[in-house]
């Protein structure tokens, strides 16, 4: 997408063979565009832990990366495929709930495991590495073209009042390399001159939604409002949200969503007010495996994100301590949404009912049974 009219993506590669791997520091915006080099493994594993970079497809992409910069720095006196797996085991470890991170590094060590020749290997990592940011950004564009259809549809019952779509979390081109998720049907929408307008959740604690959400509606020009995560089914019992789009960091086989901590409760509030809740994903985030939600893992972070709160303060970014500094805090980073409360599911192949049966016949080629 385009920042102040140049077009960009979320992580990239240049230098000598387009080797050198390159993100936007997520963790400075929306007060400063900062561009890092991902100089190795390890810092590729920290920029995921400290979400310098985010959201479920990008992971995957910094992931998949992050392997290659570890196939560069094999030391000359192991065996490349142990030192392949151990790396791609400390890579997936990063983060635990997004599925799509231990998707990207299982392909990546797939397509090289058993490749002896030094460099033919590392040409084979950024080859690969290339084709699954393609992909998920093709995803993406698809899931813009299919989420599309829905709003026209939603659209037209309005008569021309702008459609009020709700989203939560970042789910946007920064969480995906380009177009983003959840946001994909939003662009394509407002780039076809349908009126929309965008309820930004603040998303606490590390506030995706007011830091990169409405950053990202504000450089595409589409109308937003920031509101707080608890705003959102006061909105709807006034008539406020004619649909829900959420991304999601793992969808089960079984239409079980996991995502950013606080949709499960604007699920809720949807199912009861009758507005549809869509959730937008690349089937890179669906788990083939767990057939119950609850069963994902759910990634505990560090209090100090609920405790601490970052912002501008006099041109400097600052954090600044809101509770009494003794008084203990729990930060789950995610939770679940069963699959009775979710409306649809848009991904890169149409939209399709969220359980097993309606999954499995959309991807029928990746389905275990
Ligand atoms: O903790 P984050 O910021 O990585 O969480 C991101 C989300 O919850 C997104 O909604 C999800 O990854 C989908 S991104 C298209």
């Amino acid at each position: 997408m385009k920042v102040d009219g140049i077009w960009r993506q979320a992580i990239w590669t240049g230098g000598e063979n387009l080797r050198q791997v390159f993100i936007f520091d997520q963790t400075k915006l929306p007060h400063k565009l900062v561009e890092k080099e991902l100089i190795n493994t390890d810092s590729a594993i920290d920029a995921i832990c400290n979400m310098e970079v985010r959201g479920a497809p990008l992971i995957g992409v910094t992931g998949a990366y992050a392997v290659c910069l570890a196939v560069a720095a094999t030391p000359k006196n192991q065996d490349p495929d142990a030192w392949l797996v151990n790396e791609c085991a400390r890579i997936a470890a990063a983060r635990p709930t997004a599925v799509n991170l231990a998707w990207a590094v299982d392909k990546m060590k797939n397509a090289l495991l058993g490749q002896k020749d030094f460099s033919n290997r590392l040409s084979l990592a950024y080859e690969n590495a290339k084709i699954i940011l393609e992909g998920e950004v093709d995803c993406c564009k698809h899931i813009g073209i299919h989420g599309l259809e829905l709003l026209k549809d939603l659209s037209s019952k309005k008569g021309g009042r702008p459609l009020n779509i709700l989203t939560h979390c970042n789910a946007g081109w920064l969480a995906c390399v380009d177009y983003g998720t959840a946001t994909a049907p939003i662009y394509a929408a407002f780039d076809e001159g349908i009126p929309v307008h965008v309820w930004v959740d603040e998303t606490r604690p590390l506030n995706q939604g007011a830091r990169l959400t409405a950053w990202e509606m504000l450089h595409h020009g589409v109308p937003h409002t920031l509101i707080t995560d608890n705003a959102g089914g006061h909105l709807m019992q006034h008539g406020l949200v004619d649909a829900v789009i959420v991304g999601t960091d793992r969808t089960t086989h079984t239409g079980d969503v996991c995502n950013k901590i606080g949709t499960y409760l604007k699920a809720l509030a949807a199912f009861d007010n009758n507005v549809p809740f869509f959730v937008a994903l690349p089937s890179s985030t669906i788990d083939w495996e767990i057939e119950n939600g609850l069963n994902i893992p759910i990634e505990q972070r560090n209090p100090h994100e609920i405790t601490l709160v970052q912002g501008l303060c006099d041109g400097q970014l600052k954090s600044v301590l809101v509770p009494p500094e003794q008084s203990p805090a729990r930060n789950d980073a995610f939770d679940v949404t069963p699959a009775r409360l979710v409306t649809g599911l848009i991904t890169e192949r149409g939209v399709c009912r969220a359980d097993k049966k309606s999954i499995a016949a959309l991807f029928p080629d990746k389905s275990r049974k």
